[in-house]
């Protein structure tokens, strides 16, 4: 599998912080944004990651995350020019996805809690899988209808009338045909290639799934000054209470087995004095039995 994180766009609605980095090099409270989907990636178990990112905010993501070697992955990286849609993610990404499957998921997009996602990785066979999430404004999203037994019957994007609370986050699992479905695909009225577009292919093939993802799951999205935010104090309040933190690519690393101990600790030996570094330096000192280390 591999994983791809579009994280381009134009973060309009954060103007004027977006003028100078992007979206999603904003912090979410301690760490960039792109920390919180790469980590997702990383915990379903995706170690080929490619980034895909305008052209000004392209060498930013390089510095900030090399080549991802020191994580224990590969992080190559691909200029989308205009943000035509996030389908054109997938014809952006046709050399790098080769003959395999792909993840998707927007560098905005933040997900805590245990989604199963290395599993759902391992176990995927094939079509497309995407979420379901409960919300109370749909009409910002793809929004999924259901018909009275559950099962799927439609996918609106941005509908006026919702036909549910459940819209489609931005984290997609596809197989290798994603590519020739997105080199169909027209650009829709606001000029874009749509995901919708994509699922509702999907859906007619009857190759589509919805995973469900229950309410203890947080998904978070992080494009306006609020909702970066709420993003923010969800994480602090949380970090606060456990001293665990979300979405540490060094631990999840280690945990992962992508990187060993020894690794870990190079890492930990080059980091400036502070809080980050003094959390992985304490991380593992106590004994923790349901810990896997
Ligand atoms: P949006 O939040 O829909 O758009 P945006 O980030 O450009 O922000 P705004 O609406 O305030 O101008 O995009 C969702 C995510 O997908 C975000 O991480 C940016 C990314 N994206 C691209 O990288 N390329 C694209 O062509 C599109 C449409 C989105």
């Amino acid at each position: 599998m591999k994983g791809i994180i579009l994280a381009g766009g134009a973060g309009s609605r954060l103007y004027p912080i977006s003028l100078t980095a992007s979206k999603q090099l904003q912090p979410v409270y301690d760490k960039p944004m792109i920390y919180y989907p790469l980590s997702s990636l990383m915990i379903g178990g995706i170690k080929d990651i490619l980034l895909i990112s305008t052209p000004q905010d392209l060498p930013r993501f390089e510095a900030l995350l090399g080549t991802g070697e020191k994580w224990g992955i590969n992080i190559s990286y691909k200029v989308q020019e205009k943000p035509e849609g996030i389908a054109q993610a997938f014809l952006l990404g046709k050399e790098f996805i080769g003959d395999d499957n792909v993840t998707l998921i927007l560098g905005d997009n933040i997900f805590y809690g245990n989604m199963q996602l290395a599993s759902i990785v391992e176990t995927f066979s094939g079509g497309g899988l995407i979420f379901g999430y409960y919300v109370k404004d749909p009409e910002r999203y793809g929004v999924v209808e259901f018909d009275s037994s559950g099962k799927v019957v439609g996918i609106e994007e941005k509908p006026a009338a919702p036909k549910s609370n459940y819209c489609v986050p931005g984290l997609y699992i596809y197989d290798n045909s994603v590519i020739e479905v997105a080199e169909k695909l027209k650009a829709s009225e606001r000029g874009e290639l749509e995901i919708t577009d994509v699922n509702v292919h999907y859906l007619n093939e009857k190759k589509l799934n919805v995973n469900i993802l229950r309410r203890g799951i947080a998904w978070l999205d992080t494009g306006t000054h609020s909702s970066l935010l709420e993003a923010s104090d969800f994480i602090a309040t949380i970090q606060a209470r456990q001293g665990l933190k979300i979405s540490c690519p060094e631990e999840i690393a280690f945990h992962m087995n992508f990187i060993d101990k020894e690794q870990l600790d190079d890492l930990i030996k080059e980091m400036p004095e502070g809080e980050y570094r003094l959390y992985l330096e304490e991380r593992y000192k106590r004994q923790d039995p349901f810990e896997k280390h």
